[in-house]
């Protein structure tokens, strides 16, 4: 069975901010499958920041993308055609896939994702690599204790939201930092944040200062750059800071010199601590487990911001560093068919 397939190349690596221009879209037909294979077509494809690192044509924690082979990331998709006895036609399954309407992968590679995840979009958010990103990295690195004050940065997206409710859930005291009013109402109103500041209104250093009365005991930064910096100033002794994410430096065309931090690690006897969500391959099922048992309760919520098309892909993509997002930033490119 063989497909009409688009798929995403990078026409450059990019410097700077990416533009539309980064990205081609190409026609092709879908091999035919070989034994082991299977043919899934894309229902949801997650556009991440840490893609932007991967268009930079230098190899980090994982492999840089090539200008040759189609760019890849999360996809929620349904199996079309299979020669793996483990998936049928008509199973939801996620994986490393491509940016395409179709990939063929091979079964090895692809998950099945249970009947009772609803949305299925959920795989690749709340209850995916994000939301894994801020339950390991919040409860193994931070620790958190009850009463704590616990600053959360890039608070309104994918892995903020669950930062900030799980650290509720912990009893401490929560407070985030998101641009703009209307993440602003959402993470206070709607998920329970005790504070959230507006870092593109007001002066930030003040309302931090308003925000924290009793200093910073957990720093979750998802953002780097001045934003950090303001927090920084405020840790307390023994404070823990989580280092997840640097998406204000992610397009700079040289590096930024910052204040120095490491004198305020020093005096404070505090801990900085960088990690990768996939150092926690091993526990994944631990996580997804607990995040699945606080959706059952209603303690956690989520949201998904979603652009609808395969060809919106550049877009959404590039509207995570315009902050278009409130929680995950997914890609619609069909419609689960038969359920
Ligand atoms: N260590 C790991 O294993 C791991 C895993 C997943 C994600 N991450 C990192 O965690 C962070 C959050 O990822 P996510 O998937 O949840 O993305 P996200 O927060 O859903 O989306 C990105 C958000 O970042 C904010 N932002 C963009 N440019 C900014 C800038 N220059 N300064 C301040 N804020 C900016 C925007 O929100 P505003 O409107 O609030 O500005 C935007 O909505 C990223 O840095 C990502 O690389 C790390």
């Amino acid at each position: 069975m063989t497909k009409i397939n688009r798929q995403y190349f990078l026409t450059e690596f990019p410097k700077g901010m990416p533009t539309e221009e980064t990205f081609r879209l190409v026609e092709t037909t879908t091999p035919e499958l070989e034994e082991g294979q299977v043919l899934v077509r894309t229902v949801y494809l997650s556009v991440d920041p840490y893609m932007r690192g991967r268009m930079s044509g230098v190899k980090t924690y994982i492999d840089p993308f090539t200008l040759d082979r189609p760019l890849t990331g999360g996809v929620v998709g349904q199996v079309e055609a299979s020669k793996d006895a483990n998936f049928e036609v008509g199973e939801i399954v996620a994986g490393l896939l491509d940016w395409a309407d179709y990939t063929v992968a091979s079964g090895k590679h692809l998950k099945k994702v249970p009947a009772f995840l609803k949305p299925v979009s959920a795989a690749l958010g709340v209850a995916g690599m994000p939301g894994c990103t801020a339950y390991f990295g919040l409860l193994d690195i931070g620790q958190p204790k009850e009463g704590e004050t616990v600053v959360v940065s890039g608070a309104a997206g994918a892995v903020g939201t669950v930062v900030g409710q799980i650290a509720k859930i912990k009893g401490c005291r929560v407070v985030g930092i998101a641009g703009g009013p209307d993440k602003v109402a959402y993470l206070r109103d709607e998920l329970g944040f005790d504070e959230v500041i507006d870092y593109k209104a007001g002066d930030l250093r003040e309302a931090l200062q308003a925000a924290c009365p009793n200093g910073v005991d957990i720093y979750f930064d998802n953002v780097g750059g001045t934003i950090s910096d303001e927090v920084m100033r405020l840790i307390n002794f023994h404070a823990r800071i989580i280092l997840c994410g640097q998406i204000a430096d992610y397009n700079l065309e040289k590096p930024e010199q910052g204040p120095r931090h490491f004198g305020q690690l020093l005096v404070k006897s505090a801990m900085a601590k960088g990690f990768i969500v996939s150092n926690y391959n091993d526990r994944m099922l631990e996580g997804i487990t607990q995040i699945g048992q606080w959706l059952g309760e209603g303690k956690l919520k989520f949201r998904e911001t979603i652009t609808e098309g395969l060809e919106n892909t550049p877009q959404a993509f590039l509207g995570l560093f315009r902050g278009e997002n409130t929680g995950k930033m997914l890609v619609k490119v069909s419609d689960v068919q038969g359920q």
